[in-house]
Protein backbone atom coordinates (compact mmCIF):
# COMPACT_ATOMS: atom_id res chain seq x y z
CA UNK A 1 0.00 0.00 0.00
CA UNK A 2 0.91 3.71 -0.69
CA UNK A 3 0.89 6.48 1.72
CA UNK A 4 -1.59 8.02 -0.27
CA UNK A 5 -4.05 5.55 0.16
CA UNK A 6 -3.62 5.62 3.71
CA UNK A 7 -3.39 9.10 4.94
CA UNK A 8 -5.74 10.89 6.50
CA UNK A 9 -4.65 13.78 4.43
CA UNK A 10 -5.18 11.99 0.90
CA UNK A 11 -6.82 14.35 -1.00
CA UNK A 12 -6.86 17.20 1.25
CA UNK A 13 -6.00 21.16 0.58
CA UNK A 14 -3.18 22.86 3.08
CA UNK A 15 -2.68 26.51 2.65
CA UNK A 16 0.51 26.52 4.00
CA UNK A 17 1.83 30.18 5.47
CA UNK A 18 5.22 30.41 5.93
CA UNK A 19 7.06 33.27 8.32
CA UNK A 20 10.21 34.65 8.52
CA UNK A 21 11.97 32.51 10.64
CA UNK A 22 15.18 30.59 10.30
CA UNK A 23 12.85 27.43 10.67
CA UNK A 24 11.47 28.23 7.33
CA UNK A 25 13.76 26.12 5.64
CA UNK A 26 12.10 23.06 7.30
CA UNK A 27 8.98 23.47 5.26
CA UNK A 28 10.61 22.40 2.05
CA UNK A 29 10.93 19.08 4.19
CA UNK A 30 6.91 19.11 5.47
CA UNK A 31 5.82 19.82 1.66
CA UNK A 32 7.77 16.90 0.73
CA UNK A 33 6.02 14.57 3.18
CA UNK A 34 2.54 15.90 2.92
CA UNK A 35 2.78 15.51 -0.77
CA UNK A 36 4.17 12.40 -0.80
CA UNK A 37 0.63 11.49 1.73
CA UNK A 38 -1.29 12.88 -1.22
CA UNK A 39 -2.31 16.43 0.22
CA UNK A 40 -2.29 19.29 -1.84
CA UNK A 41 -0.61 22.47 -0.61
CA UNK A 42 -0.51 25.79 -1.69
CA UNK A 43 2.09 28.05 -0.14
CA UNK A 44 1.69 31.82 0.89
CA UNK A 45 5.09 32.89 1.60
CA UNK A 46 5.69 36.20 3.58
CA UNK A 47 8.57 39.06 2.66
CA UNK A 48 10.49 37.81 5.59
CA UNK A 49 9.84 34.56 4.64
CA UNK A 50 11.30 35.05 1.46
CA UNK A 51 14.96 35.66 3.10
CA UNK A 52 14.88 32.37 4.19
CA UNK A 53 13.52 30.12 1.35
CA UNK A 54 13.01 30.71 -2.47
CA UNK A 55 9.76 30.53 -3.80
CA UNK A 56 11.40 28.77 -6.80
CA UNK A 57 12.03 25.83 -4.25
CA UNK A 58 8.44 25.95 -2.81
CA UNK A 59 7.13 26.05 -5.97
CA UNK A 60 9.11 22.70 -7.81
CA UNK A 61 8.34 21.21 -4.23
CA UNK A 62 4.33 21.97 -4.28
CA UNK A 63 4.30 21.79 -7.86
CA UNK A 64 1.72 25.24 -7.62
CA UNK A 65 2.62 28.62 -7.76
CA UNK A 66 3.67 30.23 -4.61
CA UNK A 67 2.15 33.71 -3.61
CA UNK A 68 4.29 36.48 -2.24
CA UNK A 69 3.73 39.69 -1.47
CA UNK A 70 4.40 40.13 -4.76
CA UNK A 71 1.38 39.05 -5.52
CA UNK A 72 0.04 41.34 -8.82
CA UNK A 73 -3.43 42.18 -10.11
CA UNK A 74 -3.59 39.77 -12.48
CA UNK A 75 -2.67 37.26 -9.60
CA UNK A 76 -5.76 38.43 -7.81
CA UNK A 77 -8.01 38.56 -10.51
CA UNK A 78 -7.24 35.05 -11.09
CA UNK A 79 -6.93 33.65 -7.33
CA UNK A 80 -7.73 36.37 -4.77
CA UNK A 81 -6.73 36.36 -1.25
CA UNK A 82 -9.99 35.60 -0.33
CA UNK A 83 -10.76 32.61 -2.32
CA UNK A 84 -7.17 31.82 -1.43
CA UNK A 85 -7.86 31.16 2.01
CA UNK A 86 -11.01 29.39 1.55
CA UNK A 87 -9.60 26.75 -0.95
CA UNK A 88 -7.88 24.86 1.41
CA UNK A 89 -9.49 22.52 3.80
CA UNK A 90 -7.31 23.86 6.72
CA UNK A 91 -4.60 26.66 6.74
CA UNK A 92 -0.98 26.07 8.65
CA UNK A 93 1.07 28.56 9.82
CA UNK A 94 4.78 27.51 10.31
CA UNK A 95 6.93 28.62 11.09
CA UNK A 96 4.30 31.39 13.02
CA UNK A 97 6.99 34.15 14.39
CA UNK A 98 5.93 35.99 17.42
CA UNK A 99 5.07 39.31 14.79
CA UNK A 100 2.40 36.91 12.97
CA UNK A 101 1.12 35.50 16.19
CA UNK A 102 0.71 39.00 17.14
CA UNK A 103 -0.72 40.31 13.65
CA UNK A 104 -3.31 37.36 14.08
CA UNK A 105 -4.30 38.10 17.41
CA UNK A 106 -4.81 41.79 16.65
CA UNK A 107 -6.36 40.88 13.69
CA UNK A 108 -4.34 42.95 11.54
CA UNK A 109 -4.55 42.19 8.06
CA UNK A 110 -1.35 44.13 5.97
CA UNK A 111 0.20 41.49 3.65
CA UNK A 112 -1.09 38.64 1.50
CA UNK A 113 -0.98 35.99 4.30
CA UNK A 114 -2.79 37.91 7.55
CA UNK A 115 -5.02 39.56 5.02
CA UNK A 116 -5.99 36.02 3.71
CA UNK A 117 -5.73 34.38 7.58
CA UNK A 118 -8.11 37.44 8.54
CA UNK A 119 -10.45 36.49 5.29
CA UNK A 120 -10.60 32.98 6.33
CA UNK A 121 -13.35 30.42 7.57
CA UNK A 122 -11.35 27.25 7.99
CA UNK A 123 -9.65 26.05 10.48
CA UNK A 124 -6.27 27.14 11.25
CA UNK A 125 -3.33 25.44 12.81
CA UNK A 126 0.46 27.23 13.60
CA UNK A 127 3.55 25.98 14.39
CA UNK A 128 5.26 28.44 16.71
CA UNK A 129 8.86 28.76 16.12
CA UNK A 130 10.99 31.98 18.15
CA UNK A 131 13.92 32.76 20.51
CA UNK A 132 12.62 31.19 24.06
CA UNK A 133 12.28 34.95 25.42
CA UNK A 134 10.18 36.03 22.84
CA UNK A 135 7.93 32.85 23.61
CA UNK A 136 7.80 33.65 26.93
CA UNK A 137 7.31 37.34 26.93
CA UNK A 138 3.97 38.60 28.22
CA UNK A 139 2.93 39.76 25.34
CA UNK A 140 3.51 35.91 23.24
CA UNK A 141 1.20 34.49 26.00
CA UNK A 142 -1.41 37.19 25.74
CA UNK A 143 -1.50 36.03 22.27
CA UNK A 144 -1.27 32.67 22.24
CA UNK A 145 -3.99 33.03 25.03
CA UNK A 146 -6.21 35.26 22.58
CA UNK A 147 -5.35 32.55 19.33
CA UNK A 148 -6.49 29.49 21.25
CA UNK A 149 -10.02 31.14 22.49
CA UNK A 150 -10.06 32.26 18.77
CA UNK A 151 -10.32 28.30 17.94
CA UNK A 152 -6.41 28.29 16.64
CA UNK A 153 -4.86 24.96 17.36
CA UNK A 154 -1.09 25.52 18.14
CA UNK A 155 1.66 22.84 17.26
CA UNK A 156 4.89 22.95 19.55
CA UNK A 157 7.00 24.39 19.97
CA UNK A 158 9.75 22.05 21.29
CA UNK A 159 12.60 22.98 23.42
CA UNK A 160 16.18 22.46 22.53
CA UNK A 161 19.14 24.40 20.73
CA UNK A 162 17.76 27.43 19.01
CA UNK A 163 19.23 29.08 16.06
CA UNK A 164 20.01 31.93 17.80
CA UNK A 165 22.42 29.68 19.72
CA UNK A 166 20.23 29.89 23.13
CA UNK A 167 18.54 26.40 25.02
CA UNK A 168 15.23 26.88 25.77
CA UNK A 169 11.34 26.80 24.67
CA UNK A 170 10.73 28.01 21.07
CA UNK A 171 11.84 25.19 18.45
CA UNK A 172 9.43 24.53 15.31
CA UNK A 173 7.74 21.52 16.23
CA UNK A 174 9.43 18.77 14.18
CA UNK A 175 8.34 18.04 10.31
CA UNK A 176 7.03 14.43 11.58
CA UNK A 177 4.95 16.02 14.81
CA UNK A 178 3.36 18.52 12.43
CA UNK A 179 2.44 16.06 10.27
CA UNK A 180 0.92 13.62 12.85
CA UNK A 181 -1.33 16.62 13.73
CA UNK A 182 -2.50 17.61 10.67
CA UNK A 183 -3.34 13.94 10.16
CA UNK A 184 -4.95 13.92 13.71
CA UNK A 185 -6.73 17.09 12.90
CA UNK A 186 -8.36 15.17 10.22
CA UNK A 187 -9.15 11.64 11.76
CA UNK A 188 -7.88 12.07 15.30
CA UNK A 189 -6.24 8.64 16.14
CA UNK A 190 -3.74 8.59 19.14
CA UNK A 191 -3.50 6.43 22.15
CA UNK A 192 -6.60 7.81 23.24
CA UNK A 193 -8.36 7.04 20.21
CA UNK A 194 -11.97 5.59 21.05
CA UNK A 195 -11.97 6.74 24.19
CA UNK A 196 -14.89 9.03 25.97
CA UNK A 197 -13.31 11.59 28.13
CA UNK A 198 -15.76 13.53 30.82
CA UNK A 199 -13.90 16.83 31.66
CA UNK A 200 -15.71 19.43 34.22
CA UNK A 201 -14.41 22.55 34.16
CA UNK A 202 -14.56 26.23 35.90
CA UNK A 203 -16.18 27.66 38.73
CA UNK A 204 -20.21 26.56 39.41
CA UNK A 205 -22.63 29.60 40.27
CA UNK A 206 -25.24 29.10 42.54
CA UNK A 207 -27.72 32.02 42.51
CA UNK A 208 -28.62 33.45 45.44
CA UNK A 209 -31.52 36.10 44.09
CA UNK A 210 -31.67 37.42 40.43
CA UNK A 211 -27.90 39.42 40.74
CA UNK A 212 -25.73 37.08 43.67
CA UNK A 213 -24.22 34.08 43.64
CA UNK A 214 -21.85 31.84 45.23
CA UNK A 215 -18.87 30.61 43.94
CA UNK A 216 -15.12 29.71 43.67
CA UNK A 217 -12.28 31.36 42.00
CA UNK A 218 -11.66 29.43 38.74
CA UNK A 219 -10.34 30.52 35.34
CA UNK A 220 -11.25 26.90 33.39
CA UNK A 221 -7.49 27.61 32.16
CA UNK A 222 -6.31 24.38 33.29
CA UNK A 223 -9.80 21.91 32.55
CA UNK A 224 -9.29 23.14 29.18
CA UNK A 225 -5.87 22.47 28.53
CA UNK A 226 -6.21 19.01 29.89
CA UNK A 227 -9.43 18.76 27.34
CA UNK A 228 -7.44 20.06 24.32
CA UNK A 229 -4.34 17.70 25.80
CA UNK A 230 -6.73 14.77 25.56
CA UNK A 231 -8.41 15.73 22.19
CA UNK A 232 -4.99 15.64 20.69
CA UNK A 233 -4.55 12.05 22.31
CA UNK A 234 -7.45 11.03 20.22
CA UNK A 235 -9.75 10.79 22.68
CA UNK A 236 -13.28 11.76 22.12
CA UNK A 237 -14.07 14.66 24.69
CA UNK A 238 -17.01 16.09 26.28
CA UNK A 239 -16.34 19.31 28.27
CA UNK A 240 -18.61 20.29 31.01
CA UNK A 241 -18.34 23.65 32.01
CA UNK A 242 -18.89 26.33 34.39
CA UNK A 243 -19.50 30.05 33.50
CA UNK A 244 -15.63 30.97 31.98
CA UNK A 245 -14.78 33.55 29.54
CA UNK A 246 -12.96 30.97 27.52
CA UNK A 247 -13.89 29.77 24.14
CA UNK A 248 -15.08 26.38 23.35
CA UNK A 249 -12.10 24.47 22.15
CA UNK A 250 -12.24 23.15 18.73
CA UNK A 251 -12.97 19.79 18.29
CA UNK A 252 -14.39 19.12 21.69
CA UNK A 253 -17.91 18.88 22.77
CA UNK A 254 -18.39 21.83 25.49
CA UNK A 255 -21.23 21.73 27.40
CA UNK A 256 -22.20 24.79 29.16
CA UNK A 257 -23.79 24.79 32.57
CA UNK A 258 -24.52 27.03 35.39
CA UNK A 259 -24.75 25.48 38.93
CA UNK A 260 -23.47 22.36 41.04
CA UNK A 261 -27.11 20.55 40.04
CA UNK A 262 -26.87 21.32 36.60
CA UNK A 263 -22.96 19.81 35.75
CA UNK A 264 -24.36 17.02 37.39
CA UNK A 265 -27.37 16.31 35.44
CA UNK A 266 -25.26 16.88 32.24
CA UNK A 267 -22.31 14.33 33.23
CA UNK A 268 -24.67 11.60 34.48
CA UNK A 269 -25.96 11.87 30.63
CA UNK A 270 -22.91 10.63 30.03
CA UNK A 271 -21.13 7.69 30.57
CA UNK A 272 -17.74 7.80 30.15
CA UNK A 273 -14.42 5.77 30.13
CA UNK A 274 -12.06 8.43 31.98
CA UNK A 275 -13.70 11.26 34.35
CA UNK A 276 -11.63 14.49 35.18
CA UNK A 277 -13.12 16.39 37.54
CA UNK A 278 -11.16 19.63 37.43
CA UNK A 279 -14.35 22.23 38.21
CA UNK A 280 -14.14 24.16 41.50
CA UNK A 281 -17.42 23.48 42.30
CA UNK A 282 -19.05 25.66 45.11
CA UNK A 283 -19.64 23.16 48.12
CA UNK A 284 -22.80 25.00 49.31
CA UNK A 285 -25.72 26.88 47.29
CA UNK A 286 -28.85 29.22 49.35
CA UNK A 287 -31.53 26.66 50.42
CA UNK A 288 -33.83 29.46 49.20
CA UNK A 289 -33.09 30.95 46.05
CA UNK A 290 -35.05 33.75 46.01
CA UNK A 291 -36.70 35.46 43.04
CA UNK A 292 -36.38 38.84 43.18
CA UNK A 293 -33.31 40.83 44.74
CA UNK A 294 -32.89 40.70 48.34
CA UNK A 295 -33.04 44.28 49.69
CA UNK A 296 -30.25 45.72 51.55
CA UNK A 297 -32.04 47.02 55.23
CA UNK A 298 -30.43 49.05 57.47
CA UNK A 299 -28.94 47.46 60.92
CA UNK A 300 -30.50 43.98 59.77
CA UNK A 301 -28.50 41.09 57.80
CA UNK A 302 -30.47 38.74 55.38
CA UNK A 303 -29.95 35.23 56.64
CA UNK A 304 -29.21 32.61 54.00
CA UNK A 305 -29.22 29.27 55.46
CA UNK A 306 -26.84 26.69 52.91
CA UNK A 307 -27.40 23.03 52.08
CA UNK A 308 -24.84 21.20 50.30
CA UNK A 309 -24.15 20.95 46.60
CA UNK A 310 -24.06 17.20 45.05
CA UNK A 311 -20.40 15.99 44.76
CA UNK A 312 -19.72 15.32 41.44
CA UNK A 313 -15.99 13.51 42.05
CA UNK A 314 -17.72 11.72 44.66
CA UNK A 315 -20.72 10.38 42.70
CA UNK A 316 -18.81 9.49 39.80
CA UNK A 317 -16.42 7.23 41.99
CA UNK A 318 -18.94 5.53 43.34
CA UNK A 319 -18.49 1.65 42.76
CA UNK A 320 -21.04 0.53 39.86
CA UNK A 321 -21.16 -0.75 36.34
CA UNK A 322 -21.57 3.39 35.20
CA UNK A 323 -18.26 3.91 36.90
CA UNK A 324 -15.66 5.24 34.54
CA UNK A 325 -12.46 3.01 34.68
CA UNK A 326 -10.67 6.03 35.57
CA UNK A 327 -11.76 9.10 37.79
CA UNK A 328 -9.18 11.67 38.09
CA UNK A 329 -10.12 14.34 40.96
CA UNK A 330 -8.28 17.88 41.39
CA UNK A 331 -7.70 19.25 44.95
CA UNK A 332 -6.74 22.93 45.62
CA UNK A 333 -4.86 23.11 49.00
CA UNK A 334 -2.94 25.66 50.68
CA UNK A 335 -1.79 23.87 53.05
CA UNK A 336 -0.42 20.45 54.21
CA UNK A 337 -1.22 19.52 50.46
CA UNK A 338 0.01 15.54 49.87
CA UNK A 339 -1.14 15.04 53.56
CA UNK A 340 -5.16 16.54 52.55
CA UNK A 341 -4.67 15.58 48.92
CA UNK A 342 -4.37 12.00 50.04
CA UNK A 343 -6.97 12.32 52.57
CA UNK A 344 -8.99 13.51 49.63
CA UNK A 345 -8.46 10.18 47.57
CA UNK A 346 -9.59 8.09 49.82
CA UNK A 347 -12.77 10.21 50.95
CA UNK A 348 -14.22 10.83 47.25
CA UNK A 349 -13.10 7.25 46.00
CA UNK A 350 -11.40 8.51 43.21
CA UNK A 351 -8.35 6.78 41.97
CA UNK A 352 -5.88 9.57 40.90
CA UNK A 353 -5.53 12.97 42.80
CA UNK A 354 -4.05 15.95 40.64
CA UNK A 355 -3.11 18.35 43.79
CA UNK A 356 -2.68 21.88 42.94
CA UNK A 357 -0.85 24.12 45.47
CA UNK A 358 -2.67 27.56 45.14
CA UNK A 359 -1.59 29.38 47.97
CA UNK A 360 0.39 32.37 46.65
CA UNK A 361 3.31 32.54 49.25
CA UNK A 362 6.03 32.21 46.40
CA UNK A 363 4.24 35.29 44.74
CA UNK A 364 3.41 32.40 41.57
CA UNK A 365 -0.39 32.02 42.18
CA UNK A 366 -2.26 29.08 40.19
CA UNK A 367 -5.78 30.72 39.96
CA UNK A 368 -6.19 32.48 36.43
CA UNK A 369 -2.60 32.21 35.80
CA UNK A 370 -0.72 30.10 33.27
CA UNK A 371 1.47 28.12 35.06
CA UNK A 372 0.41 25.66 37.64
CA UNK A 373 2.32 23.24 40.34
CA UNK A 374 0.95 20.26 40.95
CA UNK A 375 1.46 16.55 42.40
CA UNK A 376 -0.26 13.79 41.39
CA UNK A 377 -1.56 10.91 44.17
CA UNK A 378 -2.32 7.92 42.89
CA UNK A 379 -2.45 4.01 44.97
CA UNK A 380 1.49 3.80 43.48
CA UNK A 381 2.11 7.09 45.75
CA UNK A 382 3.00 10.91 45.35
CA UNK A 383 4.82 12.10 42.21
CA UNK A 384 5.78 15.99 42.31
CA UNK A 385 5.78 18.05 39.67
CA UNK A 386 7.43 20.88 38.24
CA UNK A 387 5.97 24.09 38.29
CA UNK A 388 5.08 24.42 34.75
CA UNK A 389 3.01 25.58 32.11
CA UNK A 390 -1.28 24.95 32.94
CA UNK A 391 -0.67 23.11 28.69
CA UNK A 392 2.51 21.22 29.81
CA UNK A 393 0.93 19.83 32.76
CA UNK A 394 -2.15 19.02 30.96
CA UNK A 395 0.11 17.21 28.19
CA UNK A 396 1.59 14.99 30.89
CA UNK A 397 -1.44 14.19 32.62
CA UNK A 398 -2.77 13.05 29.17
CA UNK A 399 0.36 11.05 28.43
CA UNK A 400 -0.32 9.47 32.30
CA UNK A 401 -4.21 8.80 31.08
CA UNK A 402 -2.86 7.11 27.31
CA UNK A 403 -0.03 5.11 29.83
CA UNK A 404 -2.68 4.28 32.18
CA UNK A 405 -5.05 2.49 29.49
CA UNK A 406 -1.67 0.93 27.59
CA UNK A 407 -0.87 -0.85 31.04
CA UNK A 408 -4.65 -2.07 31.48
CA UNK A 409 -4.91 -3.24 27.74
CA UNK A 410 -1.18 -5.11 27.67
CA UNK A 411 -2.45 -7.15 30.88
O1 LIG B 1 -13.81 18.65 48.19
P1 LIG B 1 -13.14 19.52 47.22
O2 LIG B 1 -14.04 20.56 46.62
O3 LIG B 1 -11.84 20.12 47.68
O4 LIG B 1 -12.72 18.49 46.07
C1 LIG B 1 -12.17 18.90 44.88
C2 LIG B 1 -12.44 17.88 43.82
O5 LIG B 1 -13.78 17.42 43.87
C3 LIG B 1 -12.31 18.47 42.43
O6 LIG B 1 -11.92 17.43 41.54
C4 LIG B 1 -13.70 18.94 42.12
O7 LIG B 1 -13.94 19.02 40.72
C5 LIG B 1 -14.54 17.85 42.76
N1 LIG B 1 -15.83 18.30 43.27
C6 LIG B 1 -16.99 17.88 42.66
N2 LIG B 1 -18.20 18.26 43.17
C7 LIG B 1 -18.27 19.02 44.28
C8 LIG B 1 -17.10 19.46 44.90
C9 LIG B 1 -15.89 19.09 44.38
O8 LIG B 1 -16.90 17.20 41.65
N3 LIG B 1 -19.45 19.37 44.73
Amino acid sequence: MTLKSTSALSGKRLLLIIGGGIAAYKCLDLIRRLRERGMAVRVILTRAGEKFVTPLALGSLSGEKVYTDLFSLTDEAAMGHIRLSREADLILVAPATANIMAKMAAGIADNLATTALLATDKPVMIAPSMNSRMWSHRASRRNLDQLRQDGIRVIGPGSGDLACGEVGVGRLAEVDDIVTALENFFVPTGPLTGKHILITAGPTHEAIDPVRYIANISSGKQGYAIARALRDLGARVSLISGPTTLADPDGIETIRVTSARQMLAAQQALPADVAVCVAAVADWRVAAEQGQKIKKQDGSLPTLPLVENPDILAMLSQKNDQRPGLVIGFAAETENISANATAKRARKGCDWIVANDVSSHDGQGVMGSDHNRVSLITAAGIEDWDRAPKDDIAARLARKIAAFFMAREEL
